[in-house]
């Protein structure tokens, strides 16, 4: 079963929507498109994502993550599965400075998540989803192996504690691309960080053919000069992957992290490429939040009138990020 929906997850052509914005992140989506939005009233929130779910999803779309207030609305949980989109609840619950530092953090969410998997399971949710936050910080320790260590240990009882609810788990150990380091960095500790979850995950008894790896892309730091092309970034990620993620995980499904959509597709499309040509196993696809979104959300900005014009556009990024994920972008036009 959770082999299954683990695959699933990853069908060709599509793969995974992010749309599991927390309130405070939503609002400041929301805030950016000149919307006021109120914590305490969630209308501009789901109506963004009713302009989301009621396009025409697949076979792009093959789940979709949602943050708890939107899965507790059956309208909207509704509007994914009558097209046959897997429900995934993102059930991480916030960051908290790791060991005195003001820069390294930790995820929160373990405690009492088994209680929460039974009450998101009878929501309908399919899967799950966690994410840890490990800074960069090239030559002053950042991420320290204490930190790395930490937040591998608890993706592992998550993950553990998700198959254990029979929900898929995405492991997301999100190395943040903010920083002016060289993509060599990145590689790194990408590569030190996958290790040690695949370490911690194996202790933990992870089923490894029942989980989907969300790992960021191998990428220069934002703010570097001469910053990799799809090229490098393709083969510095398929390099890292072949070392450190076992062939038995059947799908990863990058996260977009503050890159363009642009950029993004071109280095999913890239890697695809590599992978391809030296034929690894796993489904290599997407779980774009803002690489998917802002294109459309920026056409839509709060208006009834332009929810046509945004779902169109939005249906033009899946189909752009579906080909990516095929190693076919650009799309040439005929
Ligand atoms: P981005 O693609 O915007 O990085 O979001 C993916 C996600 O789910 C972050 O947790």
């Amino acid at each position: 079963m959770l082999e299954s929906a683990a695959r699933r997850m990853g069908e060709e052509p599509g793969g995974i929507l992010a749309a599991d914005e927390s309130i405070g992140t939503m609002g400041s989506r929301l805030n950016d498109i000149g919307i006021t939005d109120n914590p305490e009233d969630p209308t501009y929130r789901n109506a963004w994502r009713a302009v989301m779910f009621g396009a025409s999803l697949r076979p792009a779309v093959n789940g979709v993550i949602l943050f708890e207030e939107q899965l507790a609305n059956p309208k909207l949980v509704n509007m994914l599965t009558v097209q046959g989109v897997l429900p995934g609840i993102k059930i991480d619950q916030g960051l908290a400075f790791f060991a005195g530092s003001d820069v390294e953090q930790v995820t929160l969410g373990l405690d009492g998540v088994e209680k929460r998997l039974k009450l998101y399971s009878e929501q309908g949710a399919a899967f799950t989803k966690f994410r840890s936050f490990i800074h960069i910080r090239e030559g002053q320790g950042m991420p320290s192996d204490a930190c790395i260590l930490a937040n591998a240990k608890v993706q592992a009882g998550f993950a553990r504690a998700s198959q254990d609810s029979g929900r898929v788990p995405m492991v997301e150990p999100e190395v943040n691309m903010v920083g002016e380091h060289p993509i060599e960095y990145c590689a790194e500790v990408t590569e030190q960080v996958l290790r040690i979850v695949f370490e911690e995950l194996d202790a933990a008894g992870v089923h490894l053919p029942g989980m989907v790896l969300k790992p960021n892309m191998i990428l220069s730091g934002s703010k570097a000069k001469n910053r990799a092309a799809p090229e490098a970034v393709a083969r510095a990620t398929v390099d890292v992957l072949s070392r450190v993620v076992p062939d038995a995980v059947p799908v990863i499904a990058f996260l977009s992290g503050g890159q363009t959509d642009e950029e993004a597709y071109a280095n999913l499309s890239a890697i695809n490429l590599t992978a391809r040509a030296e034929g690894h196993p796993w489904r290599l696809t997407y779980s774009f939040g803002r690489a998917a979104q802002k294109g459309a959300l920026n056409v839509w900005r709060g208006s009834p009138y332009s929810v046509q014009a945004a779902r169109a556009r939005f249906v033009e990024l899946l189909a752009e990020m579906s080909a990516a994920s095929m190693g076919a972008y650009p799309t040439v036009a005929v």
